[in-house]
């Protein structure tokens, strides 16, 4: 029964939602996101999870509320692999095993400190606690020069009711990803980052291909078709 409270589009996304088996499945298996079922998807795809180390470093970005960090942090642990994910987002969200957070934009210039002083606690604190049975087993260090095993964003900027806009605020966000990409993945490393088509995706994607060595586009089934969003998965060279 649609409540005569909501508009008629919420009525028809509030319709939507209920049929969505998605939205179902998060529910009944403790996600916070059906996000959760595109990282699932992808990992999957491209065999993402078994190319990752004990003591490697994960990088989310857009991680609130923290569906993909519970997905990953979930894989990890089924394989027996020890590796800290630091979340990043500008939204507070509640605590991931083996996830840690920072409230902070990526687009602001003082992240690459606020990681290292995430990085530095860790190290100092030698084990990492992120499920009890694993860690008693491993001591767990971070490098120093850290590099990220696996880069994964999820971020689009608000929209801001102007087409145009949006397309310059993804352009400005998807050369900041795939620069920091440049920068932290380690060689043969993943960027998993979501692309809206603004026109300017290939250039920037051509101006960083001497970095990666692959770029492929994935839609996943659970990514309504509707939507134009689509990731684009990266290997590093
Ligand atoms: C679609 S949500 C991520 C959902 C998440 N993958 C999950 O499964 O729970 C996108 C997130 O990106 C965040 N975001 C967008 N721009 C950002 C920025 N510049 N810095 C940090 N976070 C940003 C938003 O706050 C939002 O929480």
């Amino acid at each position: 029964m649609l409540n005569k409270k909501f508009s008629y589009s919420s009525q028809r996304w509030l319709k939507r939602r209920e049929k969505d088996r998605y939205a179902h499945m998060a529910k009944e298996l403790q996600y916070r996101s059906r996000a959760a079922f595109k990282l699932i998807e992808i990992l999957e795809k491209f065999c993402i999870i078994k190319t990752i180390k004990n003591g490697e470093v994960i990088l989310d970005l857009g991680a609130a509320p923290g569906g993909w960090s519970q997905v990953i942090s979930e894989k990890l642990r089924q394989v027996s692999v020890l590796a800290p994910i630091i979340g990043i987002d500008l939204l507070r969200i509640e605590p991931v095993g083996g996830a840690y957070f920072i409230q902070h934009n990526f687009l602001s210039h003082d992240l690459e400190k606020k990681i290292h002083e995430i990085l530095f606690q860790l190290n100092s604190e030698h084990v990492i606690a992120l499920d009890s049975e694993i860690s008693e087993e491993k001591n767990l260090k971070i490098p120093e020069n850290f590099s990220t095993a696996l880069i994964v964003s999820d971020m689009l900027p608000n929209s801001s009711g102007d087409k145009t806009t949006d397309y310059l605020r993804f352009a400005e966000l998807f050369d900041g990803i795939l620069l920091f990409a440049t920068k932290y993945l380690k060689k043969n490393g993943f960027l998993v980052t979501k692309v809206m088509r603004c026109g300017k995706e290939s250039d920037i994607i051509k101006r960083y291909s001497k970095c990666f060595s692959s770029c492929r586009f994935f839609k996943p089934c659970s990514s309504y078709s509707s939507s134009a969003e689509i990731f684009a998965i990266f290997k590093k060279n």
